[in-house]
């Protein structure tokens, strides 16, 4: 690990999409009060997620990370726990395939808590709040004590997350599921931070991303990752370039180790053939190891007539076979797939077989955040990379 990095050195960099929280005092004694808990997850089960996933970037096995955009207090219980777990396992089973490829679950679960936002105020009927971030940092209801950004809230996300991790430990079976999600609210992240071993981990969940809004050069986000030992992705989004990507894996990765770094592609389906053959060969020309992994969902958000955010199928289903095609033009191992999507049988993607309509999103709308998938678009989108990945290994055992 770098000397000059601390759990706080992030501290120095451009920290962006934070919430203002205007009392300080109350922001640090909650942060105090979680260095003082437990860690949500073992160092040990975070090294071996690593293991399982440089299996995956080498082509012996497959990343599914899928879940909710944003987990909610008011949506929580065991049978949408039961609801989460149940989705992944029939997704791994269809990604898995005839030919029995291990599929390593990851779940965007029990910390998925903090949305970055394209504007930081929302205007209604003329009066001006905060922008929703996220439960982990104020409430969703369109009022100015909601919208205030409560330090408290993040030992109810702790909360949640510890029971969501108790739940999943009885119902995911015995191989498991790890835990992702985004690292974007760096106080509550350090406040998690612990040793490991020689060094330090993240302990809020076995592996966490940088998202798209906040992976560019100066970035805390990049600075805190650097120095922890879990498993880290890195959105790339059309704005990448070759140039910056290897930069940030010269940050975040300078021993070149395997599964450490997962790049999530979430370029668009109109984008991806021009943005991803540039950074997949950068990254072949400097060696560097990383699994490739497709997120066909946040490139792919447009606005319905109604006002809605949604995300057609087609695209998503175009998206992921480019991103299948292009991986083989060029050589490289397509190990992953990132969805968000539900148990819930919701109407906020449009298409699919079951033809979801834009005006059905009036009525089947619930998500905080981005459309999700429900379970049988999940299922379809799910039958489409399982048959990209036969077709793959049969090319491969021709
Ligand atoms: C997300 O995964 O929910 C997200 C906000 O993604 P991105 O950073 O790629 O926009
Ligand atoms: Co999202």
């Amino acid at each position: 690990m770098a000397d000059d990095w601390s759990p706080a050195s992030w501290r120095r960099f451009d920290a962006r999409q934070q919430p203002d929280y205007a009392d300080h005092g109350a922001l640090a004694a909650a942060l105090a009060g979680l260095a003082a808990y437990p860690p949500l997850v073992r160092a040990a089960e975070a090294q071996a997620l690593k293991a399982a996933l440089a299996e995956a970037q080498a082509g012996r096995a497959f990343l599914l990370q899928g879940g909710d955009c944003a987990e909610s207090f008011a949506d929580f219980g065991p049978g949408n726990v039961r609801l989460s777990v149940g989705l992944i396992a029939e997704v791994a089973r269809r990604l898995g395939g005839s030919a029995g490829l291990p599929v390593v679950r990851v779940a965007r679960i029990a910390g998925q808590f903090a949305k970055p936002r394209s504007r930081a105020w929302e205007r209604r009927d003329g009066r001006r709040l905060p922008m929703y971030r996220g439960d982990i940092v104020n409430g969703f209801a369109f009022d100015e004590a909601a919208r205030r950004a409560d330090p408290e809230r993040m030992f109810r996300a702790y909360a949640q997350s510890a029971a969501t991790l108790g739940h999943l430990a009885a119902d995911a079976g015995p191989d498991g599921l790890w835990t992702a999600h985004e690292a974007l609210l760096l106080p509550y992240e350090q406040a998690l931070v612990r040793r490991d071993g020689a060094g330090w981990y993240g302990s809020s969940a076995h592996f966490l991303w940088i998202g798209d809004r906040t992976r560019f050069d100066g970035s805390a986000h990049v600075e805190l990752l650097r120095g922890l030992t879990n498993p880290i992705g890195i959105k790339c989004g059309p704005s990448l370039g070759p140039e910056l990507l290897l930069r940030l894996l010269d940050r975040l990765d300078p021993v070149r180790e395997p599964g450490r770094i997962t790049l999530i592609v979430r370029m668009g389906a109109g984008r991806i053939a021009e943005a991803l053959p540039p950074l997949l060969r950068a990254v072949r020309a400097e060696g560097r190891p990383a699994l490739w992994c497709c997120d066909p969902m946040h490139g792919n958000t447009v606005r319905a007539r109604s006002g809605y955010k949604t995300r057609p199928m087609a695209r998503i289903l175009g998206e992921a076979q480019a991103f299948f095609a292009i991986c083989r033009a060029e050589g490289a191992v397509p190990a992953g797939l990132h969805v968000e999507m539900t148990g819930q049988d919701v109407a906020e993607c449009t298409g699919g077989a079951a033809g979801v309509e834009e005006r059905d999103l009036a009525s089947g709308y619930r998500s905080l955040c981005d459309p999700r998938l429900n379970p049988g678009q999940a299922a379809e989108l799910a039958e489409r990379v399982g048959a990209e990945l036969e077709r793959l290994r049969g090319a491969e055992a021709a």
